[in-house]
């Protein structure tokens, strides 16, 4: 059964009722390739992880280290509500175990992304399962994750050790996806420190992030001892004054997370000036550039930022009353997204590949995961399928 958001936007928007009718068909099928691929790598991956994204179509297999790990384990999380098939339970609850581990060890824990680590894993293990384990292990790491706010500044910073200069106070947009961690936090214990600072952080990259034209900087600094704004600038994107197409998708989702915690409409609005940037800058078939400065020209697509907008947009949807004169277009933007993505670029079976949305990429600059499956971007490309196939309520 499809969604009533999707629904609703199929019947303003189908030219035909065949169009609709199709585009549930295509789902349908979709989630059952999904899940074969899901098993196939189940298998495969074994105890292991995988790692940032496929190199040459396949993707390495690593311990539990790094941002994205998560993201296989929220994968496992979805296959499993999506079929009811207690295998995935099984791994899931495996990758908890090792997530608790990583988290009172405080091996690899010395980064904004717990909340990408944490939230997919054991928030959503709570959130599913009532495991009281992965309660504990999410509540460890939102304190970690608080540790990374300064408070003259006001945002948690990014990147790298505290004491590490170059990166003292950079916060990049990223972040908003980890910040529904400290919210749920200070929801779980009562204790308002987490929220405050995720509030906090959002009004600065709100402030700093994007621009006047709702574009957004990868990276903002700002002086953390003095509190003073300093400047903007890109780690992945194409130019300090460009686009990157990842940080808008991860603006709209995240924004639209802070708006669902906080109440507050001006980061609805936010998430909504994010989204017409974005859509206002794709290619035909609605799947981005790596950066939306690169629109006409024959850079290549990112995939896994087309997967994250079309969360987002779902998401953002949810919350904007229906005569707001820009929800269907949202609406019908993000069934053009997921159709392009799941005729043209979804892996199939025979691919010479183990990742599920080809064509992303990771950081062309330093030739990291250039045309490539990314982790999140698959994790994404699931979620999106879930949000649109049944009522679904979320990890973050
Ligand atoms: N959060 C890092 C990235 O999106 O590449």
């Amino acid at each position: 059964m499809l969604n009533n958001i999707v629904k609703e936007s199929l019947h303003g928007m189908a030219d035909e009722p065949h169009d609709s009718r199709q585009f549930y068909d295509e789902l349908i099928s979709a989630r059952e390739h999904v899940l074969k691929l899901i098993s196939r790598n189940l298998t495969d991956f074994g105890d292991r992880f995988p790692a940032e994204t496929c190199v040459n179509g396949y993707y390495p297999l690593t311990e539990n280290v790094e941002w994205t790990t998560s993201f296989w384990t929220g994968q496992l999380w979805l296959a499993w509500e999506m079929s009811g098939d207690d295998r995935y339970r099984a791994m899931a609850e495996r990758h908890v175990r090792s997530f608790g581990l990583r988290i009172a060890g405080r091996h690899d824990t010395n980064t904004h992304d717990l909340g990408f680590l944490y939230t997919l894993s054991c928030v959503a293990a709570w959130r599913l399962t009532g495991n009281t384990e992965a309660r504990g292990f999410s509540l460890l790491a939102a304190d970690a994750l608080l540790e990374r706010f300064h408070d003259k500044a006001r945002i948690i910073q990014a990147w790298g050790d505290l004491s590490d200069p170059d990166q003292a106070g950079r916060m990049i947009i990223d972040c908003n996806m980890n910040l529904p961690l400290l919210y749920w936090a200070s929801e779980q214990t009562g204790d308002k420190r987490f929220a405050e600072a995720a509030y906090e952080h959002a009004r600065q990259a709100a402030r700093y992030l994007v621009r006047k034209d709702a574009s957004t900087y990868h990276t903002y600094y700002m002086d953390i001892t003095t509190g003073a704004a300093r400047y903007g600038n890109t780690q992945q994107g194409y130019a300090d004054d460009s686009c990157w197409s990842r940080g808008q998708a991860w603006g709209i989702y995240g924004f639209t997370l802070s708006y669902l915690y906080t109440g507050d409409r001006e980061l609805l609005e936010l998430a909504k000036r994010l989204a017409n940037y974005f859509l206002n800058r794709l290619p035909e078939d609605g799947v981005c550039h790596w950066d939306l400065a690169l629109l006409g020209t024959d850079a290549l697509r990112d995939s896994s930022s087309a997967s994250i907008a079309v969360c987002g947009l779902l998401e953002l949807c949810k919350h904007l009353p229906v005569t707001d004169p820009e929800r269907a277009h949202y609406l019908h933007a993000a069934q053009h997204i997921m159709s392009s993505m799941t005729r043209d670029y979804l892996a199939r079976l025979d691919d010479p590949c183990n990742g599920l949305l080809k064509h992303s990429v990771y950081h062309l600059a330093s030739h990291k995961g250039v045309d490539e499956c990314a982790s999140w971007g698959d994790y994404f490309y699931v979620e999106a399928l879930v949000r649109m196939l049944q009522s679904w309520k979320p990890y973050w």
